[in-house]
């Protein structure tokens, strides 16, 4: 079974694109850390998306790790030894993006 790492799987783009795949018979590993909730608050949250996932998809892994954590990221990408990656873990927000340019662990 071909395997695909969605990063931001709990965001908009992350859950579809892990709907999509998983309908296409691919095993489904997701990384996200709620960093969405920093950013906007709780309305932010993003964990209900994780839940209907793990509900949704049978065998989805969630993986809890901030993306800026590059060795994380390496390690992770060592273990699974993904088919495809699908990258979407971002900060949306244009307004946000122009008040704070960078957003550092
Ligand atoms: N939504 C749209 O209509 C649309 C259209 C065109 C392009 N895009 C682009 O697609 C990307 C994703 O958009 P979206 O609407 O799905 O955003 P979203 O906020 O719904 O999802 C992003 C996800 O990434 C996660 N995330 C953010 N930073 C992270 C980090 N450091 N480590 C791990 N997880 C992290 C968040 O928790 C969130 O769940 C963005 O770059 C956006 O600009 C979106």
């Amino acid at each position: 079974m071909k395997k695909i790492l969605v990063t931001g799987s709990s965001g908009l783009i992350g859950s579809e694109a892990c709907l999509y795949f998983a309908n296409e018979g691919w095993q489904i590993h997701g990384i996200d850390n709620n960093q969405r909730a920093v950013f906007f608050g709780p309305k932010g949250d993003t964990r209900w998306n994780q839940h209907r996932l793990e509900n949704k998809i049978q065998g989805f892994v969630h993986h809890e790790l901030d993306i800026r954590d590059r060795q994380g990221v390496l390690d992770l990408l060592k273990e699974i030894k993904p088919d495809a990656i699908v990258h979407t873990a971002a900060q949306p927000s244009h307004d946000l993006a122009a008040s704070i340019p960078f957003c550092r662990l």
